[in-house]
């Protein structure tokens, strides 16, 4: 049964923000085949559709004219289970860091990296999360997904999602068309831990552990989160605002001669992946207040909501980081989360 929409919605709740704002409707999706009979309704009048998970990488700058499509459908269903590899597929409304308790609770490995982001499970292939050295498209093995321009179930497995840092082929080619019903991982009942990361190192050396288990990795990534990021459900934010720029070889080395100190990673085929939170914080950033937007104390990279900022507030600011980025470094800094 189709639940029915509530007009003159109010968003502020539904996204990590907080950011006030309304759509002149909001329909609860509850189950995937319902997708297409509200697809085409909507279709039919002309209406704009926005598709919603977690609110937790969208900036509201606005009301929005449209339907908002809220993502609630729940699963987790064991497909398949071949010697140590088991193939797991979970609805998309499903909350991630639930999902990636769960799979460490069942044995099945390689998410622990990626746990407590904020969001969904169908948002999460669209900007390939990534964290402490771990992308999720290395676990996806397809994902299932409404095309409501073509009127067609897709079928993709990660190689035709295009994943790259931050980006995948439904912030490109299927923008605004494809809706992610399902996804289906790939995971090991063979622990197998990844620790590379610096922080990650850290807290475990911090926590004493030597031959870390996928669960004292989980516990790690969760202390260096809790220490770094703000809970969006005390302070609001979308986690990072920008995405770490990748320089073209050229550029890379003279922004290095010029600051041999900026924390970088070497990216594909000679480029150089920058922290952004660095360039922020040389600027003198960090936990600038202006109203109630401003910058995280602790992490340079996350812009907050102290209570009532409004999309102006948090986009002027960001603005304002953006220029002063680009005058410092030559460097110009793109926003991660999206703006409606
Ligand atoms: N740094 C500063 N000042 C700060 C914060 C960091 O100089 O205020 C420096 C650090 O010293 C470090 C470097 O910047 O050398 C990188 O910092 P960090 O390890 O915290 O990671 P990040 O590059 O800022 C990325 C992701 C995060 C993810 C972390 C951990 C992006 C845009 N962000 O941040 O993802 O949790 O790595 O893997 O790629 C998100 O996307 O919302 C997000 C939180």
């Amino acid at each position: 049964m189709i639940h029915p929409a509530q007009p003159h919605a109010d968003l502020t709740a539904l996204n990590t923000l907080h950011l006030p704002a309304r759509a002149e409707s909001l329909q609860p999706v509850e189950a995937a085949m319902d997708l297409p009979a509200l697809t085409e309704a909507l279709l039919q009048r002309g209406t704009p559709v926005l598709v919603l998970g977690g609110g937790s990488n969208i900036v509201f700058a606005g009301d929005f004219a449209g339907t908002v499509l809220h993502m609630r459908t729940r699963g987790i269903e064991l497909l398949a289970h071949t010697g140590d590899t088991v193939r797991v597929a979970v609805a998309a409304g499903e909350s991630w860091h639930d999902w990636v308790a769960h799979a460490l609770a069942q044995g099945w490995h390689g998410l622990e990296n990626l746990a407590l982001i904020p969001g969904t499970v169908g948002a999460a292939p669209v900007q390939n999360i990534g964290a402490y050295g771990v992308e999720l498209f290395e676990f996806v093995d397809r994902i299932e997904a409404w095309d409501m321009q073509s009127r067609i179930w897709l079928q993709l497995d990660a190689a035709d999602c295009c994943p790259g840092y931050r980006d995948s082929v439904f912030k490109r080619s299927l923008a605004g068309r494809a809706i992610i019903t399902r996804v289906t991982f790939r995971l090991t009942t063979r622990p197998h831990v990844r620790c590379d990361y610096a922080d990650l190192r850290g807290a475990l050396r911090d926590a004493g552990v030597t031959a870390p288990t996928p669960r004292d990795v989980f516990d790690a990534v969760c202390a260096v989160r809790r220490a770094k990021l703000p809970d969006p459900a005390r302070l609001g934010n979308a986690g990072s605002f920008f995405r770490n720029p990748v320089l073209p070889a050229g550029d890379a080395a003279r922004l290095l001669a010029a600051h041999p100190g900026a924390p970088h990673h070497a990216g594909g085929d000679g480029s150089v992946k920058f922290a952004a939170a660095w360039l922020i914080d040389q600027c003198g950033w960090k936990g600038h207040r202006r109203g109630d937007a401003g910058v995280h104390e602790r992490q340079a990279l996350v812009l907050v909501n102290f209570g009532h900022a409004r999309a102006d507030d948090i986009l002027g600011l960001a603005e304002d980081i953006r220029r002063s980025v680009l005058a410092r470094f030559g460097v110009t800094l793109e926003a991660e989360p999206r703006v409606v």
